[in-house]
């Protein structure tokens, strides 16, 4: 990151720790590049100090001419184009805001000037830019933070707004970032967006933007993401394409409410604003008081959506999820195999199953807990977090001790926020309720959900995996569900302050999984919402790995995981072998190696030759799970555009790859009939293909032939991976000799 101002400062100053340009700006403008290993986006002052964002792409060779761009543009006017940096409003600039207040006095015009900017380094990758701007007017200030990853081009951006006015500031919007993007595009902008529903997650959508706004959002509360997602992408001219194009793709980290205006203007600059949504979320800020944005990520590439998304994938293994370059536990699950219908000797029987099938740990999941209302049906017990007297007499403890006689480690489901009103909990604390006093309740999946606004409930929620933990130390895993959304928002907590639940909750939220990290740094969590509804990296920074969607259809979760991907790397994708579809088990066990591999099926079920090709597989898995895990991803055949989808992820230093290859596609002929391109190779390196993942009795589809090829030929000429009606699904590993 480095900083100019008309070109006459030195570069010494670039990486010099903490820097103040407090008081200098007056007399020139100042211009503000923020680098990273490809990348800028530059920010201006104007003869009014407003900070413009006048550039973001890649970097120039010349540094000197950032301060060069604005002029290339006509100026802020009464032409209604404007490019300010963090958008106040009820004053000069007359876009969508990124922030809109009422001062203490009603007035709610806001003007926000640059006053100066300090850049640090935080190690050698990381930088943190920060700029001051006030209102001249009013004791009003906002802090733009830019968290730059130079090595991974990404950058998280928030804010941070405090006054010292007399009496409290009404925050009406208060985004986390404003970009611009400059019209300079004759193709136009191009957002590629997700919707969905349970079972549905990750739909995407691609379209050009026409002039006024578009907004995505969600005003659900919890499970934010149910219908529609923060993650987008913005290609620039046109559709980038895997390999080509320029795209912005950005999302935000906030597990609750959100918002995402698209503003084409009429000169065709494109400004985007991210933050939590304002609907029905007023902000009371005090005097001295710092409201904090949730940061918005971001990253930028000109060679396309898989570079951007390799970007994004290796940022969230460094420096977001927990332990992303760490290791994970395959397991096997009950939920689908029991449903909430098991008991001691049931369990002890998927005990053994699961050190026969050979994962790591054995996920009891939802059904244990609850005796006043025992959890046999989703509408009771949810919020009485004991265990089940006649399911589990023995308790928990006994199920862990059991689990490591099989020599398998233990899991468990949780659900700590919701509670069913037919529990004792319910009945014990009403008040922790989210519910409006004078209405009916409604409900979601036959509950509601707890108030973590309020303290005690954080205090309660954090006791109910802590509890877990302290009775039994070598518990290895929780499933963290949240199956509800928020109807009726009220808090009987916030009293007057009810517009800052939305907002309350999910910081309360954090606090609970702060704790829980601060106490149990590294043990896995699993992060799940009736499936996908929430996934996001503002709670993914406390969680090893999600749930994509209860569809474990393998022929949906090839699109679902395909699409989760260009913003998660595989590592964090829980995948499960199921029953959901008409595949055979190696198709469903192919598509679930594509991630976090595990099971949730009934082992006394498979036949013998079904067995043996899941116990092999998972040996396969043990010696490719570090390219899958660590390594980059390549999309190499859409199954939105071909009859077999291709993808594969290869080792950091090109030593060991795999290519899964999945067929989608079920009409007469269809299958690869021209070999594939790999990517990611070294052309000089010599790699032998081999099929693995063969299923007992059946040959491999690439024959006797001799399968030593080099990096050149497999990226140029490429390989036919030959899945078809026949083998709808084919697994190839590559190993450089
Ligand atoms: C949610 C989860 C499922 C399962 C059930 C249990 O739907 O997504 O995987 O845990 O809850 O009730």
């Amino acid at each position: 990151m480095r900083t100019t101002q008309n070109k006459t400062l030195p570069l010494v100053l670039l990486f010099a720790g903490s820097m103040l340009f407090a008081g200098r700006a007056a007399a020139q403008d100042v211009t503000i590049p923020v680098e990273t290993q490809h990348n800028a986006i530059v920010l201006q002052t104007d003869a009014e100090k407003h900070l413009n964002m006048v550039y973001l792409g890649t970097k120039l060779a010349n540094s000197a001419e950032y301060a060069r761009i604005s002029k290339m543009y006509r100026q802020a006017d009464d032409s209604g184009v404007q490019n300010d940096v963090y958008t106040p409003s009820g004053s000069a600039s007359l876009g969508e805001p990124a922030i809109t207040v009422t001062h203490a006095d009603g007035n709610k015009s806001l003007n926000l000037v640059y006053v100066n900017h300090t850049v640090s380094k935080v190690s050698d990758d990381v930088s943190l830019l920060v700029v001051t701007m006030k209102d001249p007017v009013y004791d009003f200030e906002v802090k733009l933070y830019y968290k730059t990853y130079y090595k991974e081009d990404v950058t998280e951006q928030w804010s941070v707004i405090k006054h010292n006015e007399k009496g409290v500031v009404t925050l009406n919007k208060y985004a986390s970032a404003n970009l611009n993007l400059k019209g300079n595009t004759p193709g136009g902008f191009w957002l590629k967006q997700y919707h969905g529903n349970w079972a549905m997650e990750v739909q995407p959508e691609e379209a050009r933007l026409t002039h006024g706004i578009k907004t995505i959002d969600s005003k659900l509360g919890t499970r934010a993401n149910l219908y529609e997602h923060s993650m987008f992408a913005i290609s620039m001219d046109k559709p980038a394409t895997e390999d080509e194009g320029k795209v912005l793709y950005g999302a935000l980290e906030w597990s609750g409410n959100f918002r995402v205006d698209f503003e084409l203007d009429v000169a065709n600059n494109l400004k985007i604003i991210a933050g939590i949504n304002n609907a029905a979320s007023e902000y009371h800020l005090k005097p001295g008081v710092e409201f904090t944005t949730p940061a918005f990520l971001y990253t930028y590439s000109d060679h396309g959506k898989g570079d951007a998304s390799r970007k994004l994938q290796s940022w969230a293994r460094q420096y977001k999820i927990v332990d992303g370059n760490g290791s994970r536990l395959t397991l096997l699950n009950n939920w689908e195999s029991t449903y909430f219908d098991f008991n001691e000797s049931k369990l002890a029987g998927l005990l053994k199953d699961t050190k026969k099938l050979g994962v790591d740990l054995f996920l009891l999941d939802d059904g244990w807990f609850g005796n006043n209302h025992p959890r046999n049906g989703d509408n009771a017990g949810l919020g009485d977090w004991q265990e089940n007297k006649q399911k589990l007499p023995n308790g928990i403890s006994s199920l862990v001790k059991e689990a490591q006689a099989n020599g398998v480690k233990f899991g468990i489901w949780i659900e700590p926020e919701m509670v069913n009103p037919a529990s004792d909990l319910y009945k014990a604390h009403p008040d922790w309720v989210i519910k409006q006093p004078n209405r009916p309740e409604k409900y979601f999946r036959n509950q509601l959900v707890l108030d973590l606004a309020n303290p005690k409930v954080q205090d309660f929620v954090f006791g109910v995996v802590d509890n877990l933990f302290t009775k039994n130390p070598d518990l290895a895993y929780i499933k963290w569900d949240c199956n509800a959304v928020i109807y009726n928002a009220y808090s009987a907590y916030l009293k007057k302050d009810q517009s800052h639940i939305y907002v309350d909750y999910v910081n309360g939220l954090y606090n609970v999984l702060k704790r829980v990290r601060a106490k149990y740094p590294k043990v896995p969590l699993m992060l799940c919402s009736g499936g996908g509804g929430r996934v996001d990296y503002g709670a993914l920074q406390y969680f090893t790995e999600y749930w994509p969607s209860d569809n474990t259809d393998p022929l949906e979760r090839v699109f679902i995981q395909w699409e989760y991907s260009f913003f998660y790397p595989a590592i964090t994708s829980s995948n499960h072998v199921t029953d959901w579809g008409k595949q055979p088990i190696k198709y469903r066990v192919d598509v679930a190696m594509m991630g976090k591999l595990g099971f949730d099926i009934v082992i006394g079920k498979l036949s013998e030759d079904e067995l043996a090709f899941c116990q092999s597989a998972l040996k396969n898995y043990d010696g490719l799970k570090d390219a899958i895990w660590h390594g980059d991803q390549y999309r190499l055949a859409s199954p939105w555009d071909n009859d077999v989808a291709s993808i594969m992820y290869v080792n950091t230093d090109k030593s060991k790859a795999v290519m899964f290859n999945y067929l989608v596609n079920n009409r007469y002929g269809s299958g690869t009939k021209v070999p594939v391109r790999l990517k990611g190779l070294d052309p000089n390196k010599k790699y032998r293909v081999k099929e693995i993942n063969i299923f007992p009795g059946r040959g491999s589809v690439l024959g006797n032939d001799d399968q030593t090829f080099t990096g050149d030929f497999l990226m140029n000429v490429g390989i036919n991976p030959k899945t078809n009606a026949s083998h709808t699904s084919v697994v190839l590993q590559l190993e450089a000799i």
